[in-house]
């Protein structure tokens, strides 16, 4: 069984995803052990609570120092003994030793084609405003593994979206969101969970590809 905590700031809508996955078969041999945001207020640990799943709240605005959070939030992390980190939506920076600790063992879900509207900065609507500024006509979603850089890791999934005439930054993502994120991270979790996924090189290769 594969152990993840989902680490989230907002309105938890991919968080929403695993866990109907889970509960329908789509993600196999996976359990949430943990939801941990940054804020206290996202809508995101509803959903946990909802779905009786432990959830809470570690802020860097609680700590003197950045250095002071990073110590007590892998503290935190460690502490429920996981397998697979799942950053869902996080807007916070991951401190270097954890992704030094948990190398390929931390995946993130970004909403475009990487490496289109990616790094410092494109997070969130900022992304789908860059696309409809720019004017290209796909878009999508990527899973990747988290390295020290921006949105740099070894991409595990991708799914392109097209972008229609008259978006609205709010409508491009809602349409991401549906047509991409909330079926790639699903599978991701899957593929991983049975063992499917491996880093070669730097990259991430699929042993074993059977869509559901
Ligand atoms: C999602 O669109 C996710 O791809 C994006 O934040 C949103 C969170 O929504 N993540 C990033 O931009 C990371 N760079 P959610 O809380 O409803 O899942």
């Amino acid at each position: 069984m594969l152990k993840i905590a989902v680490l989230v700031s907002g309105g938890g809508t991919n968080l929403q995803a695993i866990i109907d996955a889970i509960d329908n078969g789509m993600i196999t041999n996976t359990e949430i052990k943990v939801v941990i945001s940054n804020n206290k207020n996202a809508y995101a640990l509803e959903r946990a609570k909802n779905h009786g799943i432990e959830g809470l709240c570690i802020s860097p605005k609680d700590y003197e120092s950045r250095a002071e959070f990073n110590e007590a939030f892998l503290e935190k992390l460690n502490s429920y003994e996981v397998d697979l980190v799942v950053l869902a939506g996080f807007l916070v920076v991951i401190p270097e030793m954890m992704i030094k600790q948990y190398r390929n063992r931390i995946i993130n879900i970004h909403p475009s084609l990487i490496p289109s509207f990616c790094g410092t900065g494109f997070y969130g609507l900022k992304v789908h405003e860059g696309v409809l500024s720019r004017g290209v006509k796909v878009t999508g979603a990527t899973v990747h593994f988290v390295d020290e850089g921006t949105d740099t890791g070894p991409i595990i999934l991708q799914k392109a979206v097209e972008v229609q005439q008259g978006d609205t930054p709010e409508v491009l993502q809602r349409r991401v969101m549906e047509q991409a994120e909330w079926i790639i991270m699903p599978q991701a979790i899957d593929l991983i969970a049975n063992g499917k996924v491996s880093v070669v090189d730097g990259y991430a290769v699929i042993t074993e590809y059977l869509m559901k």
